[in-house]
């Protein structure tokens, strides 16, 4: 009964705030009539069938397009559809399938990353050479396209990430050459997979070769401590807080025995010795930088895919010309921005981030930033640019449209609560607000000792600002007024969806308020696999919702709006589909290459 009362409240929450968000579509138009704003200052309420004299006096008409002419112009003599297919696949298999794995497999330098960067590459040239023949033997639909452009400036990125990881091997190689040990054996684990480092010079014979062996013992010992004191805790059912104290307190332990003369021969060791030592350690966290900096990389280079993808359908259906442009970048951006958002959102479902705590368990490796700061930084970024941008078109003493107050305002909540949510975040802030407890004549000492002691939720970032930012921009353009009916409908369908996003986000919040994570495993809540799908479809429907896509539909008769929710949730679930197969691999990799964590049962 203790699980089902809050389960009861949120589901009353839930059914509360879908109701109070409905409404139907007309008497939304009719509010928001009121204020005097539309789209395209249209007054009404909003047309049922598209009227192409009302659409050609705001835009020009849309001219032929390689779609049109590949599929729709009767008799037309130059039509390939497949090669452009072919370009679409091999691209996809290039970024979305060869990139990721390689990526997994660079991830725990397995040799076979080599092979996965040449398929990338093979894939690469295999769709350039079946796009470059259609553009030969077709008509150029689309002036100043800047997909091929863009592409090879991200196949050039590529490159020079290859080119990078190419001068390290080289590098590895001459270090090789040069050492004592010129085994085959010696060159495989050295050279191909990275993996131990050879003596540098004699001066620091004896520390370089030690070091990197040390150092992974000793986070073993200190993780397995880790585990054993979540098990003790339990069991004694002590106090988290105090656990994590002992926990601590080991840990620093630890660290001193390793520093201070773990061996009797390091305490000999001179002076010199203990600053080759530090140099070492310098060194290290500098290449652990590079590390990071380089994955970093990689890994955008499948979001450049992605917004490559984009591009590419733009300019094959010939959309986001002229006037239309403005729009079409805002819509594209900002759904593929909650898209991808949905999607990392999933893997962290699924365990990513795991190492950095973010997927909602105990950071094991401690101090890093949490998701949640991550989240807020990006919102407060995003509004602190956006404030600005929606008054780009505008002279200096125009008047402030009402579309332009709605943008804008919600851009500063953006700014603002983004600060608040990265307030929250720090542990110096919660510190202090925490010292209002002690301001009166109270004395800790005189407390029973339960009373002191951090609270349970402590442990974990309960932070709802983010999903607050989300769900209100959900809502509000839920809200937002369109010229054509189908457009509200569009409209409303992904706002809700972003606000079923907020909701589920803030009852992961709830659950875990209840019980904190006390494993380093992913504590895997149900509410964020469904809170990213929504997240995840709502980008997409974000992106169908753009001025061009829904009047093309209205064109064709196809504006239906279960029909665009059905093909948005069955391409969400093709990539969450891919996403799982691209964690799961990583993980299978992992597990395969290192020693997997053990699984304890709760007794
Ligand atoms: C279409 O829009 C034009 C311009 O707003 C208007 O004059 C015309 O009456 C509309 N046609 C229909 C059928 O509503």
């Amino acid at each position: 009964m203790r699980v089902s009362s809050p389960i009861f409240f949120a589901l009353s929450f839930v059914l509360l705030i879908v109701n109070a968000d409905y409404q139907p579509p007309l008497n939304r138009r009719s509010l928001s009539q009121r204020d005097g704003h539309s789209h395209h200052a249209h007054k009404g309420a909003p047309l049922l069938v598209l009227n192409e004299t009302e659409v050609t006096m705001h835009h020009a008409p849309t001219p032929p397009s390689y779609y049109t002419i590949d599929w729709e112009e009767e008799g037309y003599q130059s039509r390939y559809p497949g090669l452009m297919i072919f370009h679409g696949i091999f691209m996809s298999l290039a970024f979305f399938v060869a990139l990721p794995i390689g990526i997994a497999l660079r991830s725990v330098n397995h040799a076979a990353h080599y092979m996965a960067t040449l398929a990338f590459y093979g894939c690469c040239a295999l769709g350039c050479f079946a796009s470059g023949l259609y553009r030969k033997v077709t008509p150029n639909m689309y002036e100043g396209a800047v997909h091929s452009k863009q592409g090879y400036v991200v196949i050039l990125a590529a490159v020079s990430l290859s080119a990078l990881d190419i001068f390290t091997t080289i590098r590895r190689i001459i270090d090789f050459c040069r050492g004592p040990d010129k085994s085959f054996k010696s060159f495989w684990r050295y050279v191909v997979k990275k993996e131990v480092r050879l003596e540098a010079g004699p001066e620091y014979s004896g520390i370089v070769t030690e070091e990197p062996e040390e150092y992974e013992f000793n986070r073993e010992s200190v993780e397995l401590q880790e585990v054993c004191l979540n098990n003790a805790s339990e069991q004694r059912t002590e106090q988290w807080a105090n656990a994590v104290h002992h926990h601590r307190r080991h840990y620093s332990l630890a660290s001193e025995g390793t520093l201070l003369g773990s061996s009797p021969r390091h305490s000999q060791d001179t002076f010199q010795n203990a600053k080759a030592r530090r140099i070492l350690a310098h060194s290290g966290r500098l290449r652990q930088l590079a590390k990071g900096t380089f994955a970093v990389l990689e890994r955008a280079l499948v979001m450049a895919g992605f917004a490559q993808l984009l591009l590419g359908i733009v300019t094959y259906s010939g959309g986001c010309r002229s006037n239309y442009q403005n729009g079409c970048l805002a819509h594209l951006i900002k759904g593929g921005i909650f898209w991808c958002y949905g999607l990392l959102t999933f893997a962290r479902f699924l365990g990513s981030f795991a190492d950095l705590g973010w997927a909602w368990n105990l950071s094991p490796s401690g101090n890093f930033y949490t998701a949640e700061f991550t989240e807020s930084f990006v919102i407060f970024l995003y509004g602190l640019t956006n404030t600005w941008m929606e008054r780009f078109g505008a002279k200096a003493g125009d008047p402030f449209t009402t579309k332009q107050i709605q943008h804008i305002s919600i851009a500063v909540m953006f700014c603002f609560a983004g600060l608040v949510g990265m307030g929250i975040e720090s542990k110096r802030i919660r510190n202090w607000l925490a010292s209002s407890t002690f301001a009166s004549s109270t004395h800790a000492e005189d407390m029973p000792r339960e009373a002191v002691v951090e609270p349970l939720s402590y442990m974990g970032s309960f932070n709802p600002f983010p999903a607050l930012v989300i769900g209100v921009t959900g809502a509000a353009m839920a809200a937002h007024a369109q010229t054509y009916l189908f457009q509200v409908q569009i409209h409303a369908l992904w706002g809700n969806l972003l606000v079923a996003f907020g909701v589920l986000r803030c009852l992961t919040y709830f659950f875990l308020w209840l019980g904190p994570p006390r494993s380093i495993l992913p504590s895997r809540p149900p509410t964020e696999a469904l809170g990213s799908f929504f997240l995840a479809c709502g980008g997409l429907v974000f992106m169908f919702s753009t001025e061009e896509v829904t009047i093309a539909a209205m064109r064709r008769g196809r504006d239906d709006v279960m029909m665009f929710l059905n093909v948005a949730v069955a391409l969400t679930c093709f990539a969450f589909c891919w996403t799982l197969f691209v964690v799961g691999f990583k993980g299978w990799v992992k597990s395969r290459t290192q020693v997997a964590v053990t699984y304890r049962n709760a007794a």
